[in-house]
């Protein structure tokens, strides 16, 4: 069915998706502080009639809608936290909390699955089955994250998923765009920390001392020959140094130097080479270099993976609505998200929404003081997230009951 022209999205559900994603972008929270968030989630979810569920990792939220009978059931995610970030751009709906921002987007998540939920709730007679609205908490703390919290908590303990969905906002990409692709989407994310331990000394007498910086110099330059001999070229990998702290003056030789930083890579196995070859090369340039180091390294996000079948059908679904130039080809990013971890218990898509704003010659990136959506991509998130959800709860279902069969026997 041509859903949008059937029952397109009315201006008034979008004008409640600019109202929320612009009242929450005023008021951003950080990871597990999404108290106020969640409160506006829950009583906009009320108002529709959903049932509600709070609490979930903290601050997340369950709204749970059914339609007209049974079916499938399919989970949407929107993420919900701020960055600790000072905003900078100048807009009336700028945020009023010194830094604390919204710089991944995740108000315009919410407020699109605020949108969706309006939608799917005013036309529920025209559906079967089940939608669960999941506003997940703290993406941006990895490697804790909400999503993992969520479900151990019971986030799907009474309605199991058969497939879930995510969108988020991409400025590389223009409005009324999406980049979907089938497998790594995003990368694994994982995070070090590094302590090497010397003997402080005098600048003028080296040896003496144990030299943390210049170990610790060595040990960063070693660490890029992982990306650089190691791993496959065409396989893509990251090992950045974020931080290095170590000296208190020019004339003292420091005993200690803490490194941070991250690695991104995009399958199971790259990451497992990456992190032995991390251990390996630390320890033995330690070694080297007569320091001690300690090794702290977390396992982040995995990497976002698509279901194959499913990818093409976001793809084809999406294509058929708005024309097959809307769905570009891309490529991953080594960018981390938590939504990795929903997509290792449940088959689903994540899909990038085109947000790119025109009057921009150089667009900002996620997580810059700059960064800003064009609102214009508002409806086109609402609508895609509600179409692929009348799609995969019909379209299965309509085949199936050529045979006399409903959606029950769905595979759960
Ligand atoms: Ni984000």
């Amino acid at each position: 069915m041509d859903w949008m022209k059937r029952y397109p999205v009315s201006e008034h559900i979008m004008e409640a998706v600019r109202e929320a994603r612009r009242t929450l972008h005023k008021h951003p929270e950080l990871s597990h502080e999404e108290e106020k968030t969640a409160a506006y989630v829950t009583d906009f979810l009320k108002q529709l009639g959903l049932e509600v569920h709070t609490g979930l990792a903290g601050c997340g939220v369950l709204g749970v809608l059914h339609g007209k009978g049974s079916g499938p059931t399919i989970a949407l995610r929107a993420d919900m936290d701020a960055l600790p970030i000072q905003e900078e751009n100048e807009v009336s709906y700028k945020s009023k909390k010194a830094g604390v921002m919204h710089a991944c987007g995740h108000d315009a998540h919410t407020a699109m699955l605020l949108g969706t939920a309006s939608y799917l709730a005013e036309i529920h007679e025209q559906w079967q089955g089940t939608v669960l609205f999941v506003f997940q908490p703290a993406e941006e703390d990895a490697p804790i994250g909400g999503a993992q919290t969520m479900m151990e908590e019971g986030v799907f303990k009474e309605y199991q998923p058969d497939t879930i969905f995510a969108q988020h906002v991409w400025p590389d990409l223009p409005v009324g765009t999406f980049g979907v692709k089938a497998g790594a989407m995003m990368a694994n994310s994982d995070r070090f920390q590094l302590i090497i331990k010397g003997a402080g000394g005098h600048a003028s007498m080296p040896h003496q001392g144990v030299d943390t910086i210049v170990a610790a110099n060595q040990m960063i330059s070693a660490l890029q020959t992982i990306i650089s001999r190691n791993t496959d070229p065409l396989d893509s990998a990251v090992i950045t140094v974020g931080t290095m702290q170590a000296g208190e003056r020019y004339n003292v030789i420091p005993r200690e130097a803490v490194l941070e930083g991250t690695v991104r890579t995009l399958t199971y196995q790259t990451k497992e080479q990456v992190k032995e070859r991390f251990y390996q090369i630390v320890e033995q340039t330690a070694s080297a270099m007569g320091v001690e180091a300690e090794v702290y390294y977390y396992d982040g996000y995995p990497a976002t993976i698509n279901d194959e079948e499913l990818s093409s059908f976001v793809k084809d679904t999406l294509a058929k609505n708005y024309g097959e130039e809307t769905v570009p080809q891309v490529v991953p990013s080594l960018g981390g998200e938590d939504f990795g971890r929903f997509l290792l218990h449940y088959p689903g898509v994540y899909y990038w929404l085109g947000t790119a704003i025109k009057e921009r010659e150089v667009q900002k990136p996620l997580h810059d003081p700059m960064f800003d959506i064009d609102e214009g991509a508002l409806r086109y998130g609402v609508e895609a997230m509600s179409l692929l959800t009348l799609e995969a709860l019909g379209g299965k279902d309509k085949e199936d009951d050529g045979n006399g069969n409903t959606g029950e026997q769905h595979d759960r």
